[in-house]
């Protein structure tokens, strides 16, 4: 059993938003334009933690796994492969638009209960904002449209994809062909997905452009519902075990009957309490053979598999797992933000897992003199191949320290002027911030045996 969760405080985004943008993780795009909705850049260490993401959901579902082909497509796809799945007809939200003085947008499924207007003209309740007459919902297509080649009209308008999994589809039979899979196995990919979202929001939670890690795991009728138990439990534990994301902030939440969405018989969102309440972080999905289905209709090709030991022929089901890289990055954040005091002073710490860490290991000289700084960049290049290194000489070693406090990197090394005498350096644990002396001779070693202790202590946490 783990501890109950903790809300985290309502102000935990704009705390964030204010750091990423400080330390350089993400920067809202095209600033100096005033910026765009719910579009974002990724900075320096923004771009290592989500190569970092990336490169942990890759290692567990494709590379340690014998049952999982990885697989690339584009992202602008035939326009027919959205007519067939259903994304040009149903992928909508319903949208009222307030007649009052605020003018705001709303998602009609978002408004408070007795607001809602699903059908019937305007909610004489009215605009949570302004108290102004909304409209009656509107359906409202999420899929950003755009044209191949030179002419403009309806024949070349295509879609920037709004989810990866079609093209795992629309490959089943090209992937089947070329490795001779059998049932039951699964194609992963990792790639951008684009949705011009009516309400996005809560910084990079809900974005019109992100990137999607989905893997649709094909297996035989009547298995898939075991799959899907398999699947939702497997993903809840990569969080704790391999993200370090406190298990008490986790749950599994079943959709009922009235949420499923079209092509689903059972989907479980795993959801994280998030300052803005509990909120989906991973979807697992029984698709059933809709995908499939749709596809083999609609294309006239033939997606069904042949299973040679029962001697017939059938559409495989599939269980589909699907996470956004910028979900799980808004994730680790607020799971791993904590503020303490040391010495009277507050201090911003990250509790960012090692192996997530932008920068594992920073190497410090104590002042910016060359004497101190040369042999530490020597030292700072030798480590390089093994951590994820980085050098810094400005400032004061406190507020060096805390700029690598608060971006989350596990340990620093302090050269000092003993280094010189001792041929040792200090090295500094982020959490507890003890200290221990180490010869250089030894410091690879060192490190490599510090940072496994931060995966301990990121695991007792993780699991409360
Ligand atoms: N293929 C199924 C699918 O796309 P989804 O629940 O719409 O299902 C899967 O999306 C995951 O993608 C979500 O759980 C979330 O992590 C991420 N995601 C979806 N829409 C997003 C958005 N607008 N911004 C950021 N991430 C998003």
């Amino acid at each position: 059993m783990s501890a109950p969760a903790i809300q985290p405080p309502a102000d935990l985004i704009d705390k964030l938003v204010s750091l990423c943008k400080q330390r350089g993780f993400v920067f809202p795009s095209s600033e100096i334009y005033g910026g765009i909705g719910a579009l974002y850049d990724f900075g320096p260490l923004g771009v290592r933690l989500r190569a970092n993401i990336r490169k942990a959901w890759w290692k567990s579902m494709v590379e340690e796994r014998d049952d999982i082909e990885p697989i690339e497509t584009s992202i602008i796809m035939n326009s027919r492969v959205w007519e067939a799945s259903g994304h040009v007809s149903g992928f909508s939200d319903p949208l009222c638009d307030c007649t009052g003085t605020c003018r705001r947008r709303w998602r009609e499924d978002n408004l408070p209960g007795e607001r809602r207007a699903r059908g019937k003209p305007a909610d004489a309740s009215g605009c949570p904002e302004c108290g102004g007459v909304l409209t009656a919902p509107r359906q409202f297509n999420l899929m950003f449209k755009t044209f191949i080649g030179p002419v403009e009209d309806s024949a070349s308008q295509v879609y920037l994809r709004p989810e990866t999994a079609q093209g795992i589809f629309v490959n089943f039979s090209n992937v089947l062909n070329a490795t001779r899979r059998r049932l039951p196995f699964g194609i992963a990919q990792n790639g951008r997905s684009f949705r011009n979202e009516i309400s996005p929001g809560n910084f990079v939670f809900r974005l019109r452009e992100f990137e999607q890690m989905e893997m649709e795991f094909f297996c035989e009728p009547g298995t898939d519902l075991d799959w899907h138990t398999y699947w939702c439990d497997a993903r809840l534990r990569w969080y704790v075990e391999s993200l370090g994301v406190r298990e008490s902030q986790l749950r599994l939440r079943v959709h009922d009957q009235k949420e499923l969405s079209h092509y689903s018989t059972a989907t479980s969102d795993i959801e994280y309490l998030y300052p803005f309440g509990w909120g989906e972080l991973e979807g697992v999905a029984d698709r059933t053979d809709f995908d499939l289905g749709v596809h083999a209709q609609h294309s006239g090709r033939d997606l069904s598999y042949f299973d040679t030991a029962g001697n017939r022929r059938f559409i495989p089901y599939v269980i589909e797992p699907a996470v956004g890289v910028d979900r799980i990055f808004i994730t680790l954040l607020v799971d791993a933000y904590d503020e303490d005091v040391v010495r009277d002073e507050k201090r911003v710490v990250m509790h960012l897992h090692p192996d997530l860490a932008p920068v594992q290991v920073a190497v410090l000289p104590l002042s910016k003199k060359a004497i101190l700084c040369e042999p530490a960049r020597r030292i700072e290049r030798d480590l390089r191949r093994h951590f994820a290194t980085e050098y810094d000489e400005t400032q004061s070693i406190g507020k060096r320290y805390r700029r690598q406090d608060e971006i989350g990197t596990p340990l620093a090394i302090t050269f000092d002027f003993d280094s010189l005498e001792d041929n040792a350096v200090t090295i500094r644990e982020r959490d507890a911030m003890t200290q221990v002396r180490v010869p250089v001779a030894n410091l690879q070693t060192a490190l490599a045996d510090q940072l496994d202790d931060c995966r301990k202590r990121a695991a007792a946490r993780a699991s409360g």
